[in-house]
């Protein structure tokens, strides 16, 4: 029988899309010129909210030049890129997705920042790093795609060094049943949600202290009513979407999300969780 983590893989198989996403960026900018993360952030920041999320966590997570960075489960880099841009600090990134990885390698040379930024492929349940590598490890919409949540929050916490940083932005279960398709999985079997109780109570049991926990399904559903209303975009740049990454489902898919949000079926959680020494 197939395994979860190889189904997750299928899912966000990704083949040919650095092809795609250069003929796309062709429409917007010469092959030479050197991109900005907040060009590229309608593309690749895969998660509620966009780059506005990662801009409050990463605020919240007190990153310095110094800070040794991972983001795990990275997509294709977008808000690896933004850290490092933004706090000139070194970030890693590892994705379940070669096809992720390889895109994310090629944005980030596109925007100049190929010397702070890098990806490697791995699962977030075997990491190929050292105990105490990293200071600030993120995890944005990640955990509903990962079965075995104590088995991902201990090696998160392995891979920190003491005093590390652990933060989450994650999809939570609310009432009522998920409908499917939605962007992370087509059914049931690829989607691992827990409750905001449950997630905390894992997280505390793997021995992490929360520092920040905040309920922020409102401000989902405030975006999906005003920011995501509407005709899609048209013009110059239009193309630069996450349908670029999920294909011609990505509609369909994301309207189930909003559904779910809105009918209080998933919520949404920030935190900034301390490892402890
Ligand atoms: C919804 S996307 C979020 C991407 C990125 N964090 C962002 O916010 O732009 C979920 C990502 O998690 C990755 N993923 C899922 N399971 C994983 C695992 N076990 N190990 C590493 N990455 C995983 C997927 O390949 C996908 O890129």
């Amino acid at each position: 029988m197939i395994d979860t983590t190889t189904k997750v893989r299928e899912h966000y198989a990704a083949t040919g899309l650095t092809l795609q996403i250069s003929s796309v960026l062709a429409t917007v900018a010469p092959d030479a010129a050197t991109l900005t993360v907040a060009q590229l952030a309608p593309l690749d920041q895969f998660h509620l909210r966009g780059i506005v999320a990662t801009e409050e966590l990463a605020s919240a997570a007190g990153l310095e030049p110094s800070s040794r960075v991972l983001d795990l489960g990275c997509g294709i880099g977008g808000p690896a890129r933004y850290l490092a841009a933004t706090f000139n600090c070194r970030v890693t990134g590892v994705d379940l997705s070669p096809g992720f990885v390889e895109a994310a390698t090629y944005l980030t040379a596109r925007c100049g920042l190929s010397d702070r930024v890098t990806f490697q492929a791995g699962d977030a349940l075997h990491l190929p790093f050292e105990d105490g590598t990293f200071d600030v490890v993120f995890l944005q919409h990640v955990a509903m795609n990962i079965e075995d949540r104590p088995a991902l929050y201990a090696e998160v916490r392995r891979i920190l060094a003491p005093g590390g940083r652990f933060v989450t932005y994650d999809l939570v279960l609310r009432d009522g049943d998920v409908l499917y398709p939605v962007p992370w999985a087509r059914d049931a079997s690829t989607s691992f949600l827990l409750s905001a109780g449950e997630t905390r109570a894992a997280l505390e049991r793997a021995g992490f202290q929360a520092q920040l926990w905040r309920d922020d399904s409102r401000k989902v559903s405030d975006w999906f009513a005003t920011t995501m209303a509407g005709p899609p975009p048209s013009g110059p740049g239009s193309g630069l979407n996450l349908g670029v990454v999920l294909g011609p489902e990505f509609r369909g898919m994301t309207a189930n999300l909003a559904r779910n949000i809105r009918e209080n079926r998933l919520g949404v959680v920030s935190a900034v969780l301390s490892r402890g020494v």
